[in-house]
Order: structure tokens, then sequence, then C-alpha cells
């Protein structure tokens, strides 16, 4: 292949350099464009642009395909844990024991917050939303670490500090929503058993964490850890660039992914999902309303910008949702209904021409009630999950020579230049 693409505006011929990634993904390098041509590119969404040269994820949502630093998201789902992948992702390779050891024992060190941070949690109303809460109090971190505005400096610490206080928050708002006295974290347990001693155990009774919801956790927080250039991670990236400290850069990832489009889908399925029980439509009918644009009712957990075949993530997820439900002795209808719904999407011409299968929010949500995990804290259990893939971006884009401030352009559509009115000859 050549390794320059022909542009030709009014008969004049501008050479762009093709650049092509190790999967053999190619794009067109438009850097000097507008310096040549005096045109911009114009693609709303950024359905077609690559934003950044990136090597921490490969996605092909033509063939289903998701790799973390090269390693299917299927190997590591089975054998690997969310702190071993959050290594991964952040650094590039699979850790040795060592290597392992100094990064739990990080988190370990890092799991409390400050004393201080406790009284925030008593601020908000009783029906605040986990997510606002997690936003604002990741924010607040770079308050108590003032350090953090040196960004190129301790990216370990301040990496490992988040990672591990992220969860403590998360799980202190839960108890807070239910007006139960936070727990503190305890450090011989894993990432995945402190999280779920942070959020059930109370100091009243003793607590023993159930392997079967370790092992779920992980799970799920491993197939949420990284999705490349996703609305979140783009966030991350876009305010990163403009260097503030990286609490606050991650507050503003956690505000994008809240939105229903993205990790607040997981939310709305299970909303979606009670609706239909508790109605007296069928699986059918509610297709028929979530293809008509007049509804405004889409299904949610279903579609997806990139991935054009079944989310492998969702094949993994449905699969675990049986054996967790099996395993207590569950029989949700949620499942039934979930699956009814899949079965009458997947055969309708609609969904099939437009190639809308179910992502992964499809069945998180009905795994994350199974473990007893409450609706509202089901984005926050996303953000937990996609935060190491969040650090990973922005440490590859603080570490990048070629770093530039996030800045897009537009074609202004609004008036030419009119002079002022005053406000008494104004119709
Ligand atoms: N239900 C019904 N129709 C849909 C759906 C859906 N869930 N998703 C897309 N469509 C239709 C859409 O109306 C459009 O039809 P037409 O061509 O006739 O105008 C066509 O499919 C293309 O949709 P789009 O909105 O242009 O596609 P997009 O790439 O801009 O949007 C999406 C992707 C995920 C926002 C969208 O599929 C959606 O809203 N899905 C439901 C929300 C959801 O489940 N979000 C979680 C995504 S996975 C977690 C994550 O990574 O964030």
């Amino acid at each position: 292949m050549s390794s320059n693409a022909k542009l030709i505006i009014d008969d004049k011929e501008y050479l762009l350099p093709i650049v092509v990634g190790s999967e053999g993904e190619k794009a067109i390098d438009i850097t000097q464009l507008r310096n040549q041509t005096g045109f911009i590119t114009l693609d709303s969404g950024y359905m077609n642009t690559g934003a950044t040269r990136s090597a921490v994820t490969y996605l092909d949502g033509e063939q289903g395909i998701l790799r973390y630093r090269g390693i299917p998201i299927e190997q590591l789902a089975e054998h690997s844990t969310f702190v071993e992948t959050s290594y991964l992702l952040i650094y590039g390779e699979l850790p040795n024991k060592q290597q392992l050891q100094h990064f739990s024992q990080l988190l370990s060190n890092h799991s409390m917050i400050h004393e201080d941070m406790k009284h925030f949690f008593d601020g908000y109303p009783a029906s605040a939303h986990p997510m606002a809460i997690l936003s604002s109090m990741v924010n607040t971190l770079s308050t108590y670490y003032p350090e953090s505005v040196k960004v190129f400096e301790n990216i370990e610490v301040q990496s490992t500090r988040l990672l591990s206080k992220l969860r403590t928050i998360a799980a202190f708002s839960y108890k807070k929503s239910i007006g139960r006295p936070i727990m503190y974290p305890l450090n011989h347990l894993t990432y995945c058993a402190n999280f779920l001693h942070m959020m059930y155990a109370i100091p009243s009774e003793p607590y023993e964490v159930d392997p079967d919801m370790v092992k779920a956790l992980n799970l799920l927080l491993i197939l949420h850890a990284d999705h490349e250039q996703n609305c979140s991670t783009s966030t991350v990236r876009l305010c990163g660039s403009s260097l503030p400290n990286l609490y606050t850069t991650i507050s503003a990832g956690i505000s994008a992914l809240w939105g229903p489009l993205h990790g607040g889908a997981n939310q709305e399925v299970i909303e979606m999902l009670q609706q239909i029980h508790t109605s007296d439509m069928n699986c059918k009918e509610f297709v028929e309303k979530g293809k008509d644009k007049k509804s405004n009712i889409r299904l949610m957990g279903f579609g997806h910008r990139v991935y054009k075949n079944y989310d492998p993530r969702a094949k993994i997820l449905k699969k675990m949702t049986g054996v967790i439900l099996n395993k207590k002795g569950v029989n949700d209808p949620l499942l039934d209904i979930a699956q009814e719904l899949e079965e009458a999407a997947l055969s309708d011409p609609y969904f099939i021409e437009r190639k809308l299968y179910p992502n992964v929010d499809f069945y998180s949500g009905i795994l994350y009630k199974a473990m007893g995990i409450p609706i509202n804290m089901f984005t926050v259990m996303f953000a937990i999950g996609r935060l190491p893939g969040w650090i990973a971006h922005w440490k590859e884009m603080m570490e990048d020579p070629d770093r530039k401030i996030g800045r897009p352009r537009q074609i202004y559509t609004g008036y030419t230049e009119r002079p002022y009115v005053p406000i008494d000859k104004r119709q």
C-alpha cells in the first residue's frame, strides 16, 4: 500500500501520510491539512476520528474482539484478577510475583480516606445519586493531596492512591445512602473482598466474604476495565490534556460515564426490565416501541458505537449471571425477560439491519442485582472497573512526547458580522 493518500481540492493535489497500526488499522494523518489547504475535517460524534495513537486496548467491533495490551478479554476474565488486570493496563505488562505484591501493597496502604473527608458525606441529601457523590469526592481528593498539581511526579503513588480510595468512597457513599455506619477497609482482604466487606459488613455482626461474590466482582470489574477511546476515556484525555491533577481529570471522566447512553445504561436496563415485568406489555411489544422513533424509547443495553457484532463482554457476563443466580438459588424473572427481549430483538429486521446486539450493560445489571448491589450504584461499579483504563490512558498521554492540549475546531454556522443594537431600538 502507498504510504500517502491523495486529496484533490480544486484540481490541486495534496499528499496526506497514511498511518498503519499494529493490527493493520489504517488512518489518514490530517495534522497538516489546514496548514496546507485551509480545510478542516468535520466528523460529528467523532464517528471517524482517531484522536490518538494508543497501545492500551485493541478492539475490533466487526469481529467482536477485545484485548487489553494484546491479551484477549476472555483469557483475562478466566484467569486474572482485577488488580492484576489493572497493573497490566497501567504498566503494559502482566506483573511478576514481586511486582504484583508491591502493587497490592500500595493499594492496601492507600485504602483509607482522610477522616475529615467523612464529613462531606453528611452534607449530601439522602436522595443524592452516588455518581454525583463519587465525582465530587474524587475531585475533593485534590484538596487533600495538593502536591498532585505536579502532574508528572509520583504517578505510581497518585494512581494507586486513587484506585484504592475510589473503592472506599464508593462503599462509604452506599452506607451513607442507607443510613448505616461506614465500615473501614480491612487491609488483609483482597481488593474485591475488601470492597464487599465495606459494602455489606455491619459493626454489630461478623461478616464472611463469599468467594463466589469475589469471583463475580473480579470478573465484572475486569470486563469494564478499559474500552479504548470511549466517551469517558476521551473526556479523561481531553480534560487531562490541559494538565489539571489526576483526581480532577478522573472526576471529569466519572461525570461523562454517568450518562444513560454510556455507563448509566446498566441502571436503565434494570429499570426497563422491571417496567416490562410490571406492565402488561410483552417483549415483542416493547421491541416495537424501541423501534418507533416517536416513542423516544430505546432498548437500553442494546447497540454500540463500535460493536457491530455481539459484545464479547456481554457473552461472558450472560454466562456468569446464570452461574451466580443458580448458586444463590435465585430465580430472577428479570433474567427470563432479558433473554426473551434479546431473542425478540435479535430476530427483528430493524435490529439485524442496524447490527444492534446486547452490550456489556445488558447483563451486568442482573448480575449486580443478584450480588445485592443497589440499582443506583451500578454506574459507580462501572466507574470502579473503568478506573485503571482511565489511568492507563492518562499515563500514556502524559508520557507522550507529542502530547498537545485537546482543542477541536468547528464550522461556524451563526450570523455573519452585524452591529450592536441599543435596547430601545430592538424589536
Ligand atoms: N434501541 C433502538 N434503536 C437503536 C438503539 C437501541 N438501543 N441503538 C441504536 N439504535 C438505532 C438508532 O435509532 C439508529 O437508527 P436509524 O439509523 O434508523 O436512525 C441506529 O440504530 C444507529 O444508532 P446511533 O444512535 O446513530 O448509534 P450510535 O453509535 O451513535 O449510538 C449507542 C450508540 C450505544 C449510544 C446507542 O446504540 C444507544 O443509545 N444504546 C442504548 C444505550 C446503551 O445501551 N448504552 C451503553 C453502551 S455500552 C456501555 C458503554 O461502553 O458505555
